[in-house]
């Protein structure tokens, strides 16, 4: 039976990070994943760009349990050292906005940076090898489809459950349960929102239009498109919303942030007194969702007819209107999956876990999830790093 150092389960963003550093400090390290091809979803990412990191990642960028956890392995490794690895790798990159660092070409750059990085570690990867069975103990014993193992440290990377068929499990999630770790109940989440059949009826037709709202939700905001779908709303402004929303809660949006309504209707109507509010709307917001709010939530009269009440009903349906989605689009087309291994389990330096020395977990399964933008790829290659530089 051979024996590494190090096994690392789940050959992604986190995965690969770990084991590049780990073997780059001497140590004998596998990785094994169940899929075909290594780190699949950063292949899919940020439309096939890869949106790598933030400039401005910071734990304010993330929602855990625990705000203070992922604060140590963010400093120990920021977005500038993964920067200053994507620049020693020649990969052209660009700003596209509010920090979002892209590449230029394809994501395959990134996995092909991390596979240089693990070879220049002496890291052996192994795919289409499903693990079959696991004993954490000391040493920990794994049998997979290419045969037993035996490890010193075991890292559980395999990520959250949104993708399914590029190769989501709840492996990670389920081990953790089956030892007895605290695991927080998951979610989909930086996921489009489904509204209920009433209200959809209402906006369906509005499908592929974008309007900028700040979107407001359990405590947080967003001041993003959101784009109306065949079956609800997204956009990023919804998909980071969805982060904070929890099943029954509405959602405000401000359909004119930074717009003084009253103040806009009283100086138009000085001039144009028979201009209809939804023409003067349709200055500020896409003439279709002008008119649909104007036909269902808004007086739509002439502006010098526009009562105080109905100025009032303006303001509130057009500064907060407010909705209950009917649910998510779920894990089929969710970004990240809100949630996982109780950040209470693990040590925020090392992400090794208290009860069971020598196994750790890292990334998305961890209760740590980022905004969208590059975080939860910075957080990947940060707890990737803080393991790799522990085992
Ligand atoms: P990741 O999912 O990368 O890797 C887990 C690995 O474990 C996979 O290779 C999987 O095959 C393997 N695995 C799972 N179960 C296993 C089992 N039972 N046995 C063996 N192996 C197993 N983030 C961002 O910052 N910028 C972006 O642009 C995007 N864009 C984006 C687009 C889309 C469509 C999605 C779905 C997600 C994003 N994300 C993103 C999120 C980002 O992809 C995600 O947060 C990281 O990939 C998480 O890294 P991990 O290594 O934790 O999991």
């Amino acid at each position: 039976m051979s024996h590494y150092d190090v096994i690392i389960i789940g050959a992604g963003a986190a995965g690969l990070m770990c084991a590049a550093t780990a073997g780059q400090r001497g140590r004998r390290v596998l990785v094994v994943d169940h899929a075909n091809k290594v780190g699949k979803k950063i292949l899919m990412s940020g439309g096939g760009r890869c949106n790598f990191t933030n400039l401005h990642t910071g734990p304010e960028h993330f929602r855990s349990a625990n705000p203070h956890f992922m604060k140590s392995a963010l400093a120990r490794y920021t977005q500038w050292d993964f920067i200053a690895l994507v620049e020693r790798h020649g990969i052209p990159y660009h700003e596209k906005k509010d920090g979002q660092l892209f590449c230029d070409r394809k994501a395959r750059d990134i996995v092909g940076l991390l596979l240089a990085e693990c070879r220049e570690g002496g890291v052996e990867v192994r795919t289409k090898c499903p693990v079959t069975n696991l004993e954490v103990d000391a040493p920990h014993r794994i049998t997979t489809g290419l045969g037993p193992f035996t490890c010193d440290a075991l890292v559980i990377a395999t990520g959250g459950l949104s993708i399914p068929r590029m190769g989501a499990t709840g492996f990670g999630l389920e081990l953790a349960e089956r030892l007895g770790l605290r695991v927080l109940p998951t979610r989909a989440a930086l996921v489009p929102f489904t509204l209920p059949d009433k209200l959809l009826g209402k906006l369906a037709d509005l499908a592929g239009i974008s309007v900028a709202v700040e979107a407001r939700c359990g405590g947080a905001s967003f001041r993003e498109a959101a784009l109306f779908t065949h079956r609800g709303l997204s956009g990023p402004a919804m998909l980071q919303a969805s982060t904070y929303w929890e099943p029954g809660e509405a959602v405000t949006l401000d359909l004119l942030p930074g717009l003084d309504l009253r103040e806009t209707v009283e100086a138009a109507r000085r001039n144009h007194p028979h201009l209809h509010l939804k023409n003067l709307l349709g200055d500020f917001l896409p003439k279709r969702v002008a008119q649909r709010w104007c036909a269902h939530w808004v007086p739509d009269k002439p502006l010098a007819r526009l009562s105080e009440s109905d100025l009032e009903k303006a303001e509130e349906r057009l500064h907060r209107w407010t909705f209950k989605p009917s649910g998510t689009e779920g894990y089929a087309t969710a970004e990240v999956t809100l949630r996982g291994v109780d950040t209470a389990e693990l040590s925020s330096k090392t992400l090794e876990t208290k009860r069971h020395p020598g196994l750790y977990f890292i990334g998305e399964v961890v209760d740590v999830t980022g905004h969208l933008g590059g975080h939860n790829f910075q957080w990947a290659w940060a707890s990737g790093h803080a393991a790799g530089t522990a085992v």
